[in-house]
């Protein structure tokens, strides 16, 4: 894809104004998407799925990825693969249905044939000489951490080493590799730029005026009345990273930096609260291997698509998707544990309540953002001091992604490389 758009980003990077909102352009200019996608999505890593869709081999889903449709495959060795889903003989889409089962990949117009980790074995009537090794389907690379599964269309991403160590230590203990399913699903389209999106869900300014259910679990989320009240929360939070550190539970967060893509923490929910539910009270069966009903909170968020958070019963994951300039998709799955009975061992509306009801105001208000954007009025404004350190980490590090040259064609992986 290249750049068509007369506005160049590089001349309006140059004079963006650090901790203030972007020019109109990033958020609405088709020529920005475009080098967005180009610069941003396909060079870095991106969360597609949990692998309890994909537990046995040929089980299948589709992900849309930086305008492309990607199969994620269990194979017969047990690895995961990302295949573009691109027939190598015409081109036709492979797969039609976004999820299923699989004995091979037939593709519908000419029924190429191929295996799950892209080797094409059935090519009818091709020439003497074919060789079918060369027409194997193309791949992107795939990192499975934690149970969650991450994919990259380039060499040029980063390691995700750092990414993948932090969602170990921090998930190990809700089973989320092996022992966890999805419980609920939500996907909803806004009007709005992907980095609206992203700049609402990095800080909680707004939450106080929109956040009920998000602020009845959690204190943190609007400044202590005084100094006795920030104190307390002090107080409380330390005796709880104590008590976790006690029940094996990592405390130790990755806190962004200059040159970081994610970072990470646990977190105290509201004194005695047992889940992040609405009334604090268990929501669902532990997760994974915890004995302990306990008041943690576990955050995760990796640029430029990924966001997590949940307790010691139930794991939520956000991926954003941007579908245009002005139009994304989030899509949420709650996790809980595999065992666990809908109706008989949770009521699925309680596990998800409070995140459900944070997400659709989020989508409001980001709506509401991107409408004032597109108004000929609008000229960039100050960020709040609890805005400022969290939403210009992102936009400098978005600014590094546009600015860096770009990517050689085709440097995504080949099949067989
Ligand atoms: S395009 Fe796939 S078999 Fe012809
Ligand atoms: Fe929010």
């Amino acid at each position: 894809m290249t750049t068509t758009s007369a506005i160049d980003p590089q001349t309006l990077l140059a004079r963006r104004r650090p901790e203030w909102s972007l020019e109109r352009a990033f958020y609405t200019d088709p020529g920005i998407y475009a080098a967005d996608i180009d610069r941003v999505w396909k060079r870095n890593w991106l969360y597609v799925g949990h692998v309890s869709r994909v537990r046995l081999p040929g089980q299948y889903f589709l992900a849309d990825v930086a305008g492309e449709s990607l199969i994620i495959i269990r194979g017969k060795d047990g690895a995961v693969n990302a295949l573009y889903n691109v027939c190598r003989h015409r081109g036709s889409r492979i797969c039609l249905e976004p999820s299923g089962t699989a004995k091979a990949l037939v593709c519908p117009y000419h029924q190429w044939s191929y295996q799950a980790d892209g080797t094409l074995t059935g090519a009818r009537f091709m020439p003497e000489g074919f060789d079918r090794s060369k027409f194997g389907m193309h791949r992107a690379r795939v990192e499975v951490a934690a149970g969650l599964i991450f994919v990259a269309l380039s060499d040029d991403a980063p390691s995700f080493a750092p990414v993948a160590r932090d969602l170990e230590r921090f998930l190990a203990p809700n089973g989320m590799a092996d022992r966890a399913t999805i419980c609920h699903t939500h996907t909803a389209r806004v009007k709005a730029n992907w980095k609206l999106v992203v700049e609402n869900f990095r800080e909680c300014y707004h939450c106080e005026g929109s956040h009920p259910e998000y602020l009845s679990a959690v204190s943190w989320g609007k400044k202590a009345k005084n100094q006795q009240e920030h104190d307390e929360r002090v107080a409380a939070a330390e005796q709880g990273r104590e008590r976790w550190k006690a029940q094996g539970l990592d405390v130790d967060g990755t806190a962004f930096s200059a040159d970081t893509f994610h970072h990470c923490g646990r977190g105290p929910l509201k004194p005695g609260y047992q889940s992040w539910s609405l009334d604090g009270k268990p929501t669902a069966p532990l997760m994974g291997s915890q004995t302990e009903r306990e008041n943690w909170l576990v955050g995760f968020v990796m640029y430029p698509n990924f966001f997590l958070e949940g307790g010691c019963d139930y794991i939520s994951t956000t991926r954003v998707l941007p579908i245009s300039a002005c139009e994304s998709e989030i899509e949420i799955n709650w996790h809980v544990h595999q065992d666990a009975v809908a109706g008989v061992d949770y009521d699925v509306e309680r596990v998800t309540a409070v995140w459900k009801a944070t997400a659709e105001q989020d989508l409001t208000l980001v709506q509401n953002n991107h409408a004032g954007v597109e108004s000929e009025r609008y000229e960039p404004g100050p960020y709040s001091t609890m805005e400022a350190p969290d939403i210009e980490h992102f936009l400098s590090w978005y600014a590094r992604q546009l600015s860096a040259p770009a990517m050689a064609a085709g440097r995504g992986c080949k099949h067989g490389e």
